[in-house]
């Protein structure tokens, strides 16, 4: 096989190595096969990671047909290397415009799958708009994100959906792991490689203290770099300061800010007021999923012109003098620069096992539930935590009989008080 775009000849090996819990599935249901005669969307950013979900999906007898879940963080090699596979459709390719990406979704589900793994409930949105015949037939979905869920609160609070869809973010294998430590990581890992500057000593202000925030400044701070976190809600805001971390409005972080990285999930964070009080040589990114968070019509408004420094850099000239510098067009900082390669594998290993989960729960265990919007079963959330330490060899305690039997009394006849 020739090397690939991106230098590998199989775009895949690497990752395969770093997700011993997807390997694990594609051992235990690559024979009976038990999603055989289910058709998957699946919607991802996509790069190898993705791909090998995809990859075990399908070793686990489903017809899969994926999509992006974002136009510009998608890996070419990986799209046509799982395209040329038996039992799996691309509506993707690198380079996609907005317009493109759209219509390959919406092409996608012109397929009619069974069931949807989204990432920012893009697909689900898009099904029940657009394609009411589809959605009706659809057996249920998993939700990746934060952003998705959110989008999936209001439509339940419509009474709009038509199937149930599990909350794969809510559950605690995947945001305790992917967004704290995978987004604070591979945010700092690619704002350092794309930059080529450094964290330490820096002025750091992460917009959000939520699990993702959280992540970023507590990785930045390890780096050396002088955290300040904003924040809408006071009871995260008082966990940032009890962390050790400096709490502002945006507002007084603007002026004294040498790196911003928001992760709030909502808009125009960072807008025209704090763009005026900036310092010359400020870095603006975003790490939320929707590229919204920094206003970028009003920057764009404000700046006499924009350069581009270096690759994955725009600089706006603002018209006395200050540069501000934006890191990969205000899309997601860790999946759309020209360096990213997402969140380290070990930990979508635990993301993808957890929307593995969801889909085999739903269509193979068949769960009698209503549409709407349901936490993932505990037990499936323990059962993948149990396997991810098995593959680190990680050994736990049990209770003991009299440990268990003491969790469940309450009226504690032994003790001594
Ligand atoms: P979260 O809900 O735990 O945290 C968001 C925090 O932002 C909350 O504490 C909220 O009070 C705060 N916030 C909201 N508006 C704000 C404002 N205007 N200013 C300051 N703070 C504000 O959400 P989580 O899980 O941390 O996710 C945040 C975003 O990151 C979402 O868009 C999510 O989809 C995305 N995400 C991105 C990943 C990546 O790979 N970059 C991975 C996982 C999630």
């Amino acid at each position: 096989m020739s090397p690939t775009e991106h230098g590998s000849d199989d775009p895949l090996a690497w990752a395969r190595d770093y997700t011993p819990i997807l390997e694990s599935f594609r051992e235990e249901y690559g024979e009976n096969q038990p999603l055989d005669g289910y058709t998957v969307a699946f919607a991802s950013h996509l790069e190898a990671k993705s791909g090998v979900t995809i990859e075990t999906l399908r070793a686990a007898g489903a017809e899969v047909l994926f999509a992006p879940s974002e136009p510009q963080s998608t890996h070419g090699d990986v799209v046509d290397a799982l395209d040329a596979q038996d039992g799996i459709t691309a509506f993707a390719w690198e380079g996609m415009t907005d317009d493109e990406f759209d219509e390959a979704q919406h092409d996608l589900l012109e397929h009619e799958p069974d069931f949807i793994l989204d990432d920012g409930c893009e697909l689900i949105a898009k099904v029940h708009a657009e394609h009411p015949d589809v959605a009706a037939q659809v057996i249920g979905g998993g939700e990746q994100t934060t952003a998705g869920i959110t989008r999936l609160e209001a439509m339940e609070e419509e009474d709009v959906l038509q199937f149930p869809v599990y909350g794969v973010n809510d559950t605690p294998m995947k945001h305790f792991f992917d967004n704290v430590h995978g987004t604070g990581e591979s945010s700092l890992t690619n704002i350092a490689i794309t930059t080529n500057s450094i964290i330490s000593g820096k002025d750091v202000v992460v917009a959000g203290y939520g699990y993702c925030g959280r992540g970023i400044a507590s990785k930045a701070r390890g780096m050396g770099g002088q955290t300040i976190v904003t924040e809408v809600d006071p009871r995260k805001a008082l966990q940032a300061h009890m962390d050790g971390h400096r709490v502002m409005s945006m507002d007084e972080a603007a002026e004294v800010g040498d790196l911003f990285i928001s992760a709030t999930g909502n808009r125009e964070v960072m807008r025209a007021e704090h763009f005026e009080q900036m310092q010359d040589g400020a870095i603006l990114s975003n790490s939320g999923h929707f590229d919204v968070e920094i206003d970028l019509p009003a920057l764009e408004e404000m700046a006499e012109e924009t350069t581009t420094p270096k690759e994955g850099v725009t600089r706006y000239h603002m018209p006395d003098g200050r540069r501000l510098n934006l890191l990969a067009d205000g899309r997601l900082v860790n999946l759309t620069g020209p360096y990213s390669q997402g969140h380290p594998a070990e930990v979508m290993d635990t993301t993808f096992a957890m929307m593995f989960m969801a889909a085999y729960d739903m269509l193979v265990d068949g769960p009698d539930l209503e549409p709407g919007l349901y936490n993932i079963p505990d037990r499936l959330d323990r059962a993948v935590a149990e396997r991810k330490l098995d593959t680190l060899g990680v050994n736990i305690d049990e209770f003991t009989e009299s440990q268990q039997a003491y969790t469940e009394e309450w009226e504690h006849p032994d003790s001594s008080f």
